[in-house]
């Protein structure tokens, strides 16, 4: 057999020469919530529908990012249940891209109706963004009146057997005086908390510095909890409780983990970013449409 020159390994890294392990993925910028922190205003100028990324497209893009060496997805939003048909999506990311690992953020809303289907097409792991146990409070602060729905879904999702987080972002006189009452819900479902620090995420939010609760602040109001070893390049650093129970704490805000953060991201309508607050990322919907080969895609995304 003659024998093939051997082409350098095409490995994308950024500019802190972080290599590329993770793809988040969005499939829809709708929401179906209106948190305070994120989408504060009744309604946005949604992306028109033709620009949007189809199944298939999403799916050529997550091999090629596969051989790149991304091994972990994530399907994320806006809330990613209100894109229709999400196990199918589900389904084709695992035949073609195979990712070692394969999660989904929600807010839940949607997500007692769904978990049968998205166990069987082979999703494994679900994060559910859940700020507060009582549904006034999620009234005032989403702007939903379907909190039990949410409660609902992240049971459901526990009855499958589904590896479960909770992702709770602690504000200030907000839900601040719940940090314990959501760790004993976690516990209950077999979920682990990790408590995310306020950002400033821009946009019409009004965030202050005031309403930030610390890392440190978090970890010592839930009082005697030890550090645990190892995070790796995961954003979250993780602590046991006297009893045994575990959390995690993101600390984006006081002590920002770029330079450990392997992950990329994908936008609804095609667009790669290196980090998730990036402004300008690398359009690869134009040259997808346009008729671009696999090295073509390839080569813009190692470059
Ligand atoms: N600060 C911290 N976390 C945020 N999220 C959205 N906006 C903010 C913010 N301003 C979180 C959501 C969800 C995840 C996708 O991002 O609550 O858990
Ligand atoms: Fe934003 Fe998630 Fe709240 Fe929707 S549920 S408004 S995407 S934080």
């Amino acid at each position: 057999m003659p024998e093939r020159s051997a082409a350098p390994p095409l490995r994308p890294s950024d500019r802190l020469g972080r290599p590329l392990r993770s793809l988040r993925i969005s499939v829809t910028d709708r929401c179906n919530l209106r948190c305070r922190y994120c989408m504060p205003e009744d309604d946005y100028a949604w992306l028109p529908r033709e620009s949007i990324l189809s199944f298939e497209e999403i799916t050529r893009l997550a091999v090629i990012f596969s051989r790149l060496g991304v091994d972990r997805l994530r399907l994320t939003g806006g809330e990613p249940l209100m894109r229709r048909d999400l196990p199918t999506l589900v389904k084709l990311l695992r035949m073609e891209a195979r990712p070692k690992d394969l999660a989904l953020t929600t807010n839940g809303l949607l997500l007692s109706g769904e978990v049968a289907g998205l166990k069987a097409a082979g999703l494994e792991r679900i994060t559910v963004s859940l700020d507060t146990l009582r549904p006034e409070r999620a009234r005032e602060f989403s702007r939903t009146t379907r909190h039990g729905d949410i409660l609902e879904g992240i049971r459901a999702a526990a009855e499958q057997g589904f590896g479960l987080k909770l992702n709770a972002v602690v504000i200030r006189g907000f839900n601040d005086d719940e940090l314990g009452d959501l760790i004993a819900f976690g516990r209950e479902v077999g979920a682990e908390v990790r408590f995310i620090e306020y950002m400033d995420v821009g946009g019409a939010t009004r965030w202050r510095m005031e309403d930030v609760v610390s890392r440190d602040e978090i970890v010592s109001r839930l009082g005697g909890a030890e550090p645990m070893a190892g995070r790796g390049s995961a954003p979250a650093e993780r602590y046991r409780l006297k009893d045994g129970t575990t959390f995690g704490v993101v600390a984006s805000t006081t002590a920002p983990f770029c330079r450990d953060c392997d992950r990329g991201r994908l936008t609804a309508d095609g667009t790669f970013l290196t980090c998730l607050y990036a402004r300008d990322g690398l359009d690869l919907r134009g040259p997808l449409r346009a008729g671009a080969s696999d090295g073509e895609l390839t080569k813009l995304i190692a470059d």
